[in-house]
């Protein structure tokens, strides 16, 4: 069926699920999660205390606290120009260190929607078949 009415409720759904910036995306857009885990541990013994501070543009996920070996996530649906980015601030002892957890262009396709990271003194790890190492920002 090739008709004008087929057209134009294709572009209808289309406006209807991505035309608003910041609206909700439908249901079954894939979540991605994105969890970080405190390595600064050295070599099995304990270590610093480590605060986590995530936000967006349009969202600030509060300050987390990890003990060494511990881990937080947090869960979003990218948005579909692939422009997602939530960036971090790291605090242990007296220093403060920043890195976009994530950003969609850079780890759409590295992290199949779950994406693992370590966190260690010299930067973090996003772990999966490569494992990349990022210093901080
Ligand atoms: C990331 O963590 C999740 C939950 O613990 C796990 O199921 C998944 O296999 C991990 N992926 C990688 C690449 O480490």
């Amino acid at each position: 069926m090739r008709s004008p009415q087929k057209l134009y409720v294709t572009f209808l759904i289309i406006v209807l699920l991505f035309g608003s910036s910041h609206g909700k995306l439908p249901p079954f857009w894939p979540i991605t999660v994105v969890t970080m885990t405190n390595c600064l541990g050295n070599k099995g013994k304990s270590g610093p205390l480590l605060t986590v501070h995530c936000k967006s543009k349009e969202d600030d996920l509060g300050v987390h606290k990890l003990a060494v070996d511990k881990n937080y996530h947090f869960k979003f649906q990218t948005n579909i120009w692939r422009s997602t980015l939530f960036f971090c601030s790291f605090k242990w002892n007296k220093q403060v260190k920043r890195f976009d957890i994530f950003d969609g262009l850079r780890d759409i396709d590295e992290c199949h929607y779950q994406c693992n990271w370590t966190i260690k003194a010299d930067g973090a790890c996003r772990l999966g078949e490569k494992i990349a190492c990022f210093p901080w920002k």
